[in-house]
């Protein structure tokens, strides 16, 4: 296994520490030494989190290609639950971490949405068991999450929606080499050479597309489909 012993935290961990310096206000509140520019924390958060349910209503829609049942299933939705198994055990066993993986801070800040961001950006409690939330790479919803909103794509983006498909550094607040779980040779690209992560690869691990036909047009469709329910039932 491969576990990371506190070598040189080159590359990534520098630009995290950089993240850390630009928005000092973000981490004014007490996470600690260890945690710091990792996770949701070392993002400029200006909007608050509500929790994968708030997405769910809309998102966890047959005719909008129910991107929550898909990221139920995926890796993300069960990062929490990783931390009590045996891998996790050991790990915590090696690195010398004195209470549960799934208590110490220096495992959360990763394997949960909004880990040590203030807690007045963080609308209701997220739920620790959902692990890493859509929020964690879509932005903190609270703003966005509004039909009219939504269904503009620069207005959701003036409200606080992230752009993970060309912002990278969003996924790699995470999959970096301060993971204990860290492989420099995780992904093998097409002409045979390894990276620690590879976008393309790693989205298309966690697809969760909306349906080609209902692409811009979902509320347009909803109505319809609403429409001819209303219809079945006055029959
Ligand atoms: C808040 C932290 C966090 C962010 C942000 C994040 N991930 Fe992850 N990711 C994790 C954790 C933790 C796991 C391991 C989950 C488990 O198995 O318990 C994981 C696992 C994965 C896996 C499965 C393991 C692998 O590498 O094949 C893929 C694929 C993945 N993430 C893709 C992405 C992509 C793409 C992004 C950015 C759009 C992203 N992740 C952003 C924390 C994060
Ligand atoms: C820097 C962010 C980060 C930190 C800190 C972190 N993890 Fe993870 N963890 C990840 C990511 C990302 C993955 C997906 C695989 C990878 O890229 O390492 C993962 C995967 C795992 C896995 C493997 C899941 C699988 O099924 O393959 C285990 C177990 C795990 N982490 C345990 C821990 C424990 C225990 C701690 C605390 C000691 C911890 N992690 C701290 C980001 C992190
Ligand atoms: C680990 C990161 C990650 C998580 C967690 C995540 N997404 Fe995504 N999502 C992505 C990425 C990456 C894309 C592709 C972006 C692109 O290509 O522009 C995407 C695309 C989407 C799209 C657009 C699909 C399309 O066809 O245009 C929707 C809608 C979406 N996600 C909703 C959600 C919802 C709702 C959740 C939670 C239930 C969620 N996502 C969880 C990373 C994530
Ligand atoms: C009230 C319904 C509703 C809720 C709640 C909602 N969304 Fe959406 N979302 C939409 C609609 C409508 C679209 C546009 C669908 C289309 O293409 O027609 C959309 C589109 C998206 C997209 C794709 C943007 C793009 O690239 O085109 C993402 C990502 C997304 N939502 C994430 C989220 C997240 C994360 C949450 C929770 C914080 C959320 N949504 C909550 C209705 C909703």
């Amino acid at each position: 296994m491969n576990v990371y012993h506190g070598g040189p935290r080159l590359g990534l961990f520098s630009l995290a520490l950089l993240l850390v310096g630009l928005f000092p206000l973000v981490f004014a509140h007490a996470v600690s030494a260890q945690t710091q520019g990792l996770g949701d924390a070392s993002a400029s958060i200006q909007h608050d989190f509500v929790g994968a349910r708030k997405c769910k209503s809309c998102h966890g829609k047959e005719l909008m290609g129910d991107q929550n049942a898909t990221w139920g299933a995926g890796p993300h939705a069960q990062a929490f639950k990783t931390l009590s198994n045996e891998q996790s055990l050991s790990i915590a066993g090696e690195l010398g971490l004195s209470g549960a993986p799934s208590d110490a801070p220096e495992c959360l800040v990763c394997h949960l949405t909004a880990y040590g961001v203030p807690e007045e950006r963080i609308w209701k409690p997220l739920k620790r068991e959902e692990g890493v939330q859509c929020e964690s790479c879509h932005g903190p919803g609270r703003d966005f999450r509004k039909k009219k909103i939504m269904a503009d794509l620069d207005k959701a983006r003036a409200n606080g929606l992230w752009d993970p498909g060309n912002d990278h550094e969003i996924c790699l607040r995470c999959h970096n080499d301060a993971s204990p779980t860290f492989d420099p040779h995780r992904y093998t690209l097409s002409d045979g050479s390894t990276r620690a992560f590879d976008y393309d690869q790693a989205a298309e691990r966690i697809d969760h597309p909306i349906p080609e036909h209902v692409k811009g047009r979902y509320l347009e469709l909803r109505k319809k489909q609403k429409e001819e329910e209303e219809r079945q039932k006055n029959r």
